[in-house]
């Protein structure tokens, strides 16, 4: 579960990234966080990472305070960032064991998980080699094994689509609805609408870091019945805003 309690952030005067966000994400659920480039949804998320501190207001995962308590609220989730190109001096094999020591993950769980995860989403043959010669992709799908391997309660992805192909898209999405299946969070943020439809059960529509609509697509499709496609509600939301 995630709390968001009137949560505000600026990144100067009249730059405004999140005004006044309450939002609860429940178990059980897949979550989709969506808006045009620069709504805010990155912003959002580093915030309920403990990357960025708000400016007022307070956020939850699992009834955890991520400010007041970081660690233990870090425990809760396995966190995807929105670009992958980090640590990448270092094998994949070495990324994921580093993971796996950051979150305690047993020796033998570890290894098993390592194994079946990497052959899951394709990378396995790859695991010797340093993360800089992987492709976008290859480097995303160590991101994700790496937040998957303490099997989390909570699962925070910013962007996860971008630059899988297809296949890996698919791998992906039928993780987060096992993931869900099992009683637990996943909470992913997109620009892209597609992505949404099909895979979540409520979605949040944000614009200059404001919450347009929060409920699932079929409510936000009854709410705008003179319209024929979601596609067109949305773009009318986010240019008036
Ligand atoms: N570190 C920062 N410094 C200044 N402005 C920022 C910073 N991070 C984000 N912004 C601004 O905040 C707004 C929201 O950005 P972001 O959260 O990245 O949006 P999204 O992820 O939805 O594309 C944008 O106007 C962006 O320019
Ligand atoms: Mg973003």
């Amino acid at each position: 579960m995630i709390e968001f309690f009137d949560v505000c952030k600026a990144f100067g005067p009249g730059k405004t990234a999140a005004d006044h966000i309450t939002l609860t994400v429940n178990d059980g659920e897949i979550f989709g966080f969506l808006g045009p480039n620069g709504a805010g949804k990155t912003t959002a998320i580093n915030m309920m990472t403990g990357i960025l501190a708000p400016d007022s207001g307070r956020i939850a995962v699992n009834g955890v305070d991520i400010v007041r308590n970081p660690v233990e609220a870090k425990r809760q989730f396995g966190y995807v960032p929105d670009s992958p190109d980090r640590l990448l001096r270092l094998t994949g094999m070495e990324y994921l064991t580093f993971m796996a020591d950051v979150y305690d993950v047993p020796t033998g769980p570890r290894s098993f998980r390592i194994d079946a995860l990497s052959r899951e989403f394709g990378i396995h043959d790859a695991l010797g080699d340093e993360m800089q010669s992987y492709s976008h992709g290859m480097r995303q799908k160590a991101m994700i094994i790496g937040a998957l391997l303490h099997d989390p309660a909570v699962w925070i992805l910013d962007e996860p689509m971008t630059g899988l192909d297809p296949k890996s898209s698919y791998t992906l999405k039928q993780r987060m609805r096992q993931h869900a299946r099992a009683g637990k969070t996943v909470f992913f943020s997109t620009h892209v609408l597609e992505v949404a439809q099909n895979l979540c059960d409520r979605v949040a529509i944000l614009d200059h870091g404001r919450i347009l609509f929060c409920g699932g697509l079929e409510e936000l499709r009854n709410e705008h019945k003179g319209d024929s496609s979601l596609e067109k509600i949305f773009l009318e939301m986010t240019d008036h805003a």
